[in-house]
């Protein structure tokens, strides 16, 4: 299983995923950086966000309401993002790829 996370500079980051795991805990377990996940995943700090290209986002369960509130609220309203933390990986998302912005409002 792999994922990887680009870097709004275009460095690439490509780990071996567990399934299970949220997006964003494969990322802080593995010590991508740009993923500050300051809530530890309790969807209340908007530092873990990611965008997805639309055919990964309809690999993935659809945001909660509350998860697009908190991303209204802490970005643009931009249709590919996410909190990677309320994302848990699947091997249908085998081979994701995300990108991340270039900086955690918090
Ligand atoms: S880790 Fe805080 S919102 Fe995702």
């Amino acid at each position: 299983m792999k994922i990887t996370y680009i870097e709004s500079d275009g460095t690439p980051h490509t780990v071996d995923a567990t399934i299970g795991w949220s997006i964003m805990e494969n990322a802080v377990k593995n010590g991508v950086p740009g993923i500050l996940a300051e809530c530890g995943g309790s969807a209340t700090c908007g530092t873990c966000r990611i965008y997805v290209e639309a055919d990964w986002q309809g690999k993935m369960s659809p945001p909660h309401p509350d998860e697009t509130t908190l991303l209204e609220y802490v970005e643009e309203e931009r249709p590919d993002a996410r909190l990677s933390c309320q994302v848990s990986m699947t091997e249908s998302l085998n081979g994701l790829v995300v990108r991340m912005p270039e900086r955690q409002y918090s």
